[in-house]
């Protein structure tokens, strides 16, 4: 056992016979005490674990934040106090994982569907994750809508068929999204790869300064030397036909070749109230923030240049949450934010388990030292070094650990309002549909058209007159050219290939009175 290469089981023995389980003769019944035999193969029945219930798809990769220690041209300390961003050129360690929403973990990385870029930082004052997304915007405004929303995206629970019938109908109830659809179904909804997208926090977060004062932030990641690149639904079609990993490929080879990605981070930044002079609430995730308003002011930038050398330990393990921000950064009052807060790591307890932030992949990289213990698969005690083993409580006057002193004045906003259940009262769903509807150009807005009316061509009339109504509000050109576009598709009988096979099997349901 001196060479160090020789195969053994996990208790430490070594494996002498790989090829043969133990039988009674070479023809005989197999025996129960086949110790590693049973070892193997109990093993490798457990070696799934459930699939991220969203984001299932990803690839990630590790490298490092670099701080320009202003935002903008000024001293960034003025408006956060957060340790990662003070000096120019500190370098803080990340591991990033971007993915698609919809699909599972082996579905084709060409679909159209938000793409996922969720980056943690390994701070000296602990982790912060910025949970994001490509696209700078989100479908809904209120967390009680994300499971319904998801199951509607997701296949019909009766077949397991993709059916953009469910989704547009979901849709067709759900006004706010009018903006982000314009996204999601224009060349924007199938980035190339994921090196050259964008990432977004979508959220409103906050800073914090020394004082405990705040202001309202959107974080923006824009790709540096490789830029921006998006897919027509054809190139997206030709790709998915011969490769279903294109993305995850892409970012591995670049990496491994030493073409490393960079982006950039900007925040966009408000001051801390309801800005009431604006169209929009900003807490709202519907909305853009107008960069000629509120311009983004660089702050760092972030190069990956190590691929993960395990995809299961690191890029399947990794568990992001909104909930995880370091001292200087704050939650707003963005409700989906919020709700979302408690979803990871709620989920995540259950994905990977109790102590998933044991893992090297999501362990902080400074000190931790809590009183929290046991649970399944703990294997070790995240004690502090002078901690008495026994006090594993606060307070204690036996060597327990002590509450760290503040590092900064509070932030302490006041509240008076009834508790109530209620809209934002600037909803206003569509103006920004329409404004981004014409900053396309001519091929993004013939390409959205012709998607869109691709999706509701299979969808009943009533659904597809409430998606052309919401167009309409959004831009009349906009609703005219869906409207005109199902009318010659009704006509024609055209349909995309991968919506009459959905529409196929639904009829051959209904045909067998499944469904009315
Ligand atoms: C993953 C919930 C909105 C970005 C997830 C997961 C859940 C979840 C449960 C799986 C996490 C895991 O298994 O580790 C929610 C809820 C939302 C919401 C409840 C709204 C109420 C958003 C928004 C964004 C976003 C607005 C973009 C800003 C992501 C990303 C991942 C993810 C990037 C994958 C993280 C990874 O790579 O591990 N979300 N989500 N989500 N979500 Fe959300």
């Amino acid at each position: 056992m001196d060479n160090q290469n020789t195969l053994t089981n996990r208790q430490g023995h070594p494996i002498t016979d790989n090829q043969n389980v133990r039988t009674v003769g070479d023809r005989g019944p197999t025996t129960l005490e086949n110790y590693d035999f049973l070892e193997k193969i109990s093993h490798f029945d457990r070696e799934r674990v459930p699939d991220r219930v969203v984001h299932a798809r990803g690839a990630g990769a590790h490298g490092y934040f670099e701080a320009y220690g202003k935002v903008g041209e000024e001293p960034i300390a003025k408006y956060t106090r957060a340790k990662l961003f003070q000096e120019a050129g500190k370098q803080t360690p990340v591991f990033v994982r971007f993915s698609t929403v919809v699909g599972g973990g082996h579905s084709p990385e060409t679909l159209r569907d938000p793409r996922g870029f969720a980056v943690k930082f390994y701070t000296e004052d602990g982790n912060w994750d910025l949970v994001g997304n490509n696209l700078k915007i989100f479908f809904i405004r209120d967390p009680m809508k994300f499971p319904d929303m998801v199951h509607s995206f997701k296949p019909d629970p009766v077949n397991n068929l993709p059916d953009p019938e469910r989704m547009m109908d979901f849709l067709s109830g759900t006004p706010e999204a009018t903006h982000m659809v314009t996204f999601l179904f224009s060349p924007w909804g199938i980035p190339a790869n994921y090196r050259q997208m964008q990432g977004s926090g979508v959220n409103t977060y906050k800073w914090v300064n020394q004082d405990g004062q705040a202001m309202l932030i959107k974080y923006h990641w824009e790709p540096l030397k490789q830029g921006i690149k998006n897919l027509l639904q054809r190139e997206a079609n030709q790709i998915q036909s011969g490769n279903y990993n294109h993305a995850t490929q892409d970012l591995y080879e670049a990496i491994a070749q030493g073409d490393y990605p960079e982006w950039e981070l900007c925040v966009q930044m408000m001051t801390d109230d309801e800005h009431p002079e604006l169209d929009f609430d900003p807490l709202d995730p519907t909305k853009l923030w107008d960069p000629k308003q509120f311009p983004f002011l660089p702050v760092g930038k972030m190069v990956l240049n190590k691929n993960a050398d395990n995809y299961f330990a690191e890029v399947e393990q990794v568990a992001f949450g909104t909930g995880v921000l370091v001292d200087g950064l704050d939650f707003s009052d963005d409700k989906l934010l919020q709700g979302r807060t408690f979803s990871y790591s709620d989920t995540q307890r259950h994905r990977v388990g109790t102590n998933y932030l044991q893992l090297p992949i999501n362990a902080p990289k400074n000190h931790v030292a809590t009183n929290q213990r046991d649970g399944q698969m703990e294997y070790k005690v995240d004690a502090g070094p002078n901690q008495n083993p026994h006090v594993n409580y606060e307070p204690s006057t036996l060597g327990g650990l002590q509450e760290a002193a503040q590092s900064g004045k509070e932030h302490a906003p006041h509240y008076d309002a009834s508790l109530v259940r209620q809209k934002l009262a600037r909803t206003n769903d569509f103006a920004q549909a329409g404004a981004t509807y014409r900053a396309f150009d001519d091929v993004e807005r013939g390409e959205l058209v012709a998607n869109l009316v691709d999706a509701l061509s299979i969808c009943k009339p009533h659904i597809q007159s409430k998606m052309v109504e919401y167009f309409t509000q959004a831009d009349p050109d906009y609703g005219k050219r869906v409207k005109e576009g199902l009318e010659n598709a009704k006509r024609t009988g055209q349909e995309h290939t991968s919506t009459a096979a959905a529409d196929q099997a639904k009829k051959q349901l209904e045909h067998m009175g499944h469904t009315s």
